[in-house]
């Protein structure tokens, strides 16, 4: 297994405040996570106003679509210079697949999200799902997203270990929710702390407030980093 890196979630409402963000951070966390709002505001330049930084990008659009559709956006956002993206399992096998096809050709990763965090027992039961706990279904996506070529998912810390152990040690693992010890855990209900993710088996950590709310973000980004290490 690769070591673990961090991936700095850049939930920041427009590019230029995201730019001006990154020079504050070292040169060592060498991720970004560019989500939905960063994307829809500045769109592909987003991503490659940030690789010209010499960081990687990790764009969590979380794509879930008939699957040419699916494949050729992929095309799309390797072309705009993204290493990782996210798709939703839930878009069942050939959607995997097409992503996956559509990213063995190019430098970009498939990421496969499973279960939103956001959705609880009832919400599974309200959109037919009543059959799975929230941890059962995530287990079932990630097998079938690894399955079906997908390169890693994304879990809760608290899915990590019986993931990694069912999953084996290759696929990507990347997990948010994590809290340096001594910081609020805002409202992340099941949070770890980053010795705990690495030693789960996490192969990057997604952190946003703790660092981009921080007083001072280069400070916290190297405690984090620091913390990571000792694990
Ligand atoms: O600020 P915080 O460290 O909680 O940010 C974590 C990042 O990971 C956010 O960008 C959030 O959208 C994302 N995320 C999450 N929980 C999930 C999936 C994604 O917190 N289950």
């Amino acid at each position: 297994m690769m070591k673990t890196e961090l991936i700095v979630a850049l939930d920041i409402p427009d590019l230029k405040t995201a730019l001006n963000f990154l020079r504050r951070l070292p040169p060592s966390v060498r991720w970004s996570k560019v989500g939905l709002e960063l994307f829809s505001a500045a769109g592909p330049e987003a991503v490659s106003a940030i690789t010209a930084t010499g960081r990687q990008v990790f764009l969590d659009l979380k794509l879930h679509d008939i699957p040419n559709t699916v494949g050729r956006t992929v095309a799309a956002l390797a072309r705009c210079g993204a290493a990782m993206v996210t798709i939703h399992a839930a878009g069942g096998p050939a959607m995997i697949s097409a992503a996956a096809q559509a990213a063995s050709s190019r430098p970009i990763k498939i990421i496969a999200v499973t279960t939103l965090t956001s959705l609880d027992q009832s919400d599974l039961a309200s959109i037919g799902l009543d059959h799975y706990t929230p941890s059962e279904l995530t287990r079932r996506l990630a097998i079938l997203a690894v399955r079906h070529g997908a390169d890693g998912i994304v879990a809760a810390p608290t899915e990590l270990p019986h993931l990694r152990k069912e999953l084996g040690p290759r696929p990507i693992i990347i997990t948010p929710g994590i809290r340096p010890s001594n910081s609020p855990s805002d409202d992340q209900k099941r949070t770890a702390t980053p010795a705990a993710a690495v030693r789960d088996g996490a192969s990057f950590l997604v952190v946003g407030r703790p660092i981009v709310q921080a007083d001072d973000p280069a400070e916290a980004a190297q405690r984090i980093l620091a913390e990571m290490q000792e694990a």
